[in-house]
């Protein structure tokens, strides 16, 4: 058996495809959970855009079912659990707020349960978010910033992060938390608006679209790349102790700003193209986020590699080839 053995939950999602490519550089053994989906044929197209589909076993389990659980970490046994799956999109949390719930904050609690009946002695890597700050209670935000979540996805993670902690002090498990600032690319669901403006510019660019229909276009968000990011969550994972860290570039910058960059690589205005669509806004919004990632940078030597600019221009550049090609994602 290969000494390292990674399960991920979530392996579909953006972060679990950037992962999966980092670990199996490393030489693990890289093993997915999965939902049954009726669409199938679209279930790993981050992996196959990546070209990594055919390295990663996958298992049919889901994590509102903690028997499907047990039965794949029984029989993986895997030595590192990162804990990637969730209803990640925050505007459907008010829509959907049981399953949410069930499966953002419950879901976690049938994945450490999983963890502790069947492989203690593995790692454990909690998917947080700087969602919990809300309202943000300091400026720039920090492990000791107290948490005030505003929508029932931040609620959920609050429960998950809390939950953790609580195994790590009960059962003395090795789980860890990043605490993970906006984090975007390529990959980012095309729902989220950083992947959503790309897009439309795109299709701005090329003809296919005259419009961009936005909600609040001051929010601000501290930005940076999944593929950096994930290289946090695997440090996290190799420290003597567990611990919970931000993860942050250090820079904001609102919705608005964003589209400009992204509007500038193709040599257009924003203002000329975009619409204030209420449909877009929430009925609680977090306005400001900053996170100071300094713990991070001191213990685990993670600092973020890519810039602001370099990440517009490559989801731009990569939704006009898409579109381009006809391709799906
Ligand atoms: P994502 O692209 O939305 O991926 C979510 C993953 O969860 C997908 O693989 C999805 O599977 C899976 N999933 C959802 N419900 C499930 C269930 N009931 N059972 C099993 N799997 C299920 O999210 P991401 O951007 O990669 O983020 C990864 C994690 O980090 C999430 O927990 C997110 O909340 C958290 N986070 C993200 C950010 C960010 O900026 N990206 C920041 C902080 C924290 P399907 O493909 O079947 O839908
Ligand atoms: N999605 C979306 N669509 N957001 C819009 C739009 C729009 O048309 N117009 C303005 N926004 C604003 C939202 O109101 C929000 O303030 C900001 O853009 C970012 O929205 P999202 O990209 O949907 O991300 P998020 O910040 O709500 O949540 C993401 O980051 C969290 C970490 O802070 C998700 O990845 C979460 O899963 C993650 O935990």
């Amino acid at each position: 058996m290969t000494k390292h053995r990674a399960l991920i939950t979530g392996v579909t999602g953006q972060d679990g495809a950037y992962l999966s490519q980092l670990l199996l550089e490393k030489g693990y053994a890289v093993h997915g959970v999965v939902r049954r989906s009726a669409s199938a044929d679209v279930m790993d197209s981050r992996a196959r855009w990546l070209g990594i589909a055919d390295q990663i076993e996958l298992h049919d389990a889901n994590l509102t079912d903690i028997t499907s659980l047990l039965r794949v970490f029984d029989q993986v046994q895997p030595t590192e659990i990162y804990n990637l799956a969730a209803q990640s999109f925050v505007k459907s949390s008010w829509q959907q707020p049981y399953l949410t719930g069930l499966v953002t904050g419950l879901g976690a609690a049938n994945v450490l349960e999983a963890l502790r009946i069947s492989c203690p002695g593995a790692r454990y890597y909690q998917a947080s978010s700087s969602e919990m700050y809300g309202l943000v209670q300091d400026p720039i935000q920090n492990e000791n910033t107290k948490f005030y979540p505003r929508s029932p996805y931040a609620a959920a993670k609050l429960y998950a992060h809390w939950l953790t902690i609580n195994y790590r002090e009960s059962f003395n498990i090795h789980g860890s938390c990043g605490i993970l600032f906006n984090h975007e690319s390529p990959l980012r669901g095309i729902e989220f608006v950083t992947r959503k403006i790309t897009d439309g510019v795109a299709r701005i660019r090329l003809g296919l679209a005259k419009t961009l229909p936005l909600g609040n276009l001051e929010a601000k968000r501290d930005w940076g790349h999944a593929k950096d990011y994930v290289k946090a969550m695997w440090l996290m994972l190799q420290q003597e102790r567990p611990d919970d860290y931000v993860v942050a570039t250090g820079r904001t910058t609102s919705v608005r700003e964003f589209c400009h960059l992204a509007f500038s690589c193709v040599g257009l205005k924003a203002d000329d193209f975009i619409e204030i669509d209420d449909r877009f806004l929430r009925p609680a919004e977090v306005d400001f986020l900053l996170g100071d990632a300094s713990k991070a940078a001191t213990q685990l030597g993670w600092t973020p590699e890519t810039t602001l600019e370099q990440l517009v221009s490559e989801m731009v550049e990569a939704d006009i080839e898409r579109i381009e090609r006809g391709a799906r994602l």
